[in-house]
């Protein structure tokens, strides 16, 4: 990496030594992106070091975000359903696609994905790389092969820059699609909530319900939303109701182990606010119905979280202590990341 900063500025200096080679292509200024890591994050996901984000690579992929030609009827685009003023996610509980036909799952909103390991509801991929063609060939989402969608971007004279300017060559890949996109998705960054605030000492202090809800929080709910994405990224069945499709396994899907079946990759609660409604097929309405479900009792399964067994299938919570969490897990919204997005 040393190696390429220091290559840089020659780089950049040879416009001026060129001007009169005309065989020499014009060189352009692909600057990289530095992502401004939050402070007690995860570790950067391996694949960043692969797909650094560049400024114009960021461009491109975000322009393909919302390129409506990704679907076979040039009516869907991610955005449709990853929609930045939800925190990249949508209001259906189960995702609405192509045709509105109805997807198995859940939208998950696209946030701090630079710092997953897994990615989706089972994590059945690890690398954002591997991820956008799933949409595209997916017949509930945009029902399209990636031939097709090069075959109408590669024709608008818009994309040939962007992807000259991004990859040295007007060429559109496959390869070049995902890792614009995957660059674009990594400066996804959301850490600017109240609860960051009062973290770093911006002179933003909790109510006396968010102070509450903090402290519950910790006790009954930090054991899986644990760190500073407020997710310990791991796996667990915790007896939500089921998801009544057949194709529905959740982790066992991947595994085909029976200690997985309907385990779930533990959702990050930042911007949970926005991201309504809960669930992995949007099974709750509300931020209240879940604190509801667990106080009243969740289904029983022999792969149950210990959590959840150890304490009667439930996590008790009074009146009160709903409120407060509520109210906690509210200063986990990040408004410059709906505001900045949505424009
Ligand atoms: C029809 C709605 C829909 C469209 C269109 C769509 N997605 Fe998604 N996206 C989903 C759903 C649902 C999931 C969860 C899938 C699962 O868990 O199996 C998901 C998961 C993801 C994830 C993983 C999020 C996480 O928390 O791990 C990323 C990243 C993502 N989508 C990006 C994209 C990109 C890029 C596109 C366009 C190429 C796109 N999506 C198109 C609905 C959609
Ligand atoms: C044993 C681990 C565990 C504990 C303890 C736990 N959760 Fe979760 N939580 C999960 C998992 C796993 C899911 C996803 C489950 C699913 O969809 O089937 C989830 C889902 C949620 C959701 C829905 C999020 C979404 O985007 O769909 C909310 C909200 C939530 N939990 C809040 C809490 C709160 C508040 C507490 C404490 C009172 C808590 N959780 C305790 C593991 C846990």
């Amino acid at each position: 990496m040393k190696r390429l900063f220091a290559i840089l500025p020659i780089f950049l200096l040879l416009p001026s030594c060129s001007r009169d080679d005309a065989i020499k292509p014009i060189p352009y200024e692909n600057p990289e992106i530095t992502l401004s890591i939050p402070v007690g994050f995860p570790p950067l996901n391996s694949s960043v070091n692969g797909n650094k984000p560049t400024k114009f690579g960021v461009q491109l992929g975000e322009k393909l975000f919302h390129e409506k030609m990704f679907s076979a009827n040039n009516t869907i685009s991610c955005a449709s359903c990853h929609q930045p003023s939800n925190a990249f996610s949508d209001n259906h509980a189960q995702a609405l696609g192509i045709y509105d036909r109805v997807g198995l799952r859940n939208t998950p909103p696209v946030q701090n994905m630079a710092f997953m390991k897994f990615y989706n509801w089972d994590g059945n991929i690890l690398q954002l790389e591997k991820q956008p063609l799933v949409p595209i060939i997916t017949h509930e989402e945009m029902d399209s092969s990636i031939l097709e969608v090069i075959g109408k971007i590669g024709t608008v004279h818009e994309y040939k820059e962007l992807f000259r300017k991004a990859f040295g060559d007007e060429n559109v890949t496959p390869e070049r699609i995902y890792r614009s996109i995957a660059q674009y998705e990594y400066t996804l960054i959301s850490a600017n909530s109240k609860y960051d605030k009062v973290k770093r000492n911006e002179g933003k202090t909790f109510t006396e319900s968010e102070a509450r809800g903090y402290q519950i929080f910790k006790i009954k709910c930090e054991n899986c939303h644990s760190t500073e994405l407020f997710t310990d990224q791991s796996f667990r069945n915790i007896g939500f109701p089921v998801n009544p499709s057949t194709e529905e396994a959740g982790r066992a899907r991947i595994t085909g182990i029976p200690a997985d079946y309907m385990s779930f990759r533990v959702p990050s609660l930042r911007n949970v606010e926005y991201t309504a409604p809960y669930g992995s097929f949007g099974q709750f309405p509300t931020l209240r119905s879940v604190l509801d479900y667990f106080d009243g009792g969740v289904l029983n399964a022999d792969n149950l979280d210990p959590i959840f067994k150890e304490n009667g299938n439930r996590i008790p919570l009074t009146e009160q202590e709903k409120q407060d969490v509520i109210s906690f897990m509210k200063t986990l919204s990040d408004n410059t990341f709906i505001a900045n997005e949505s424009l």
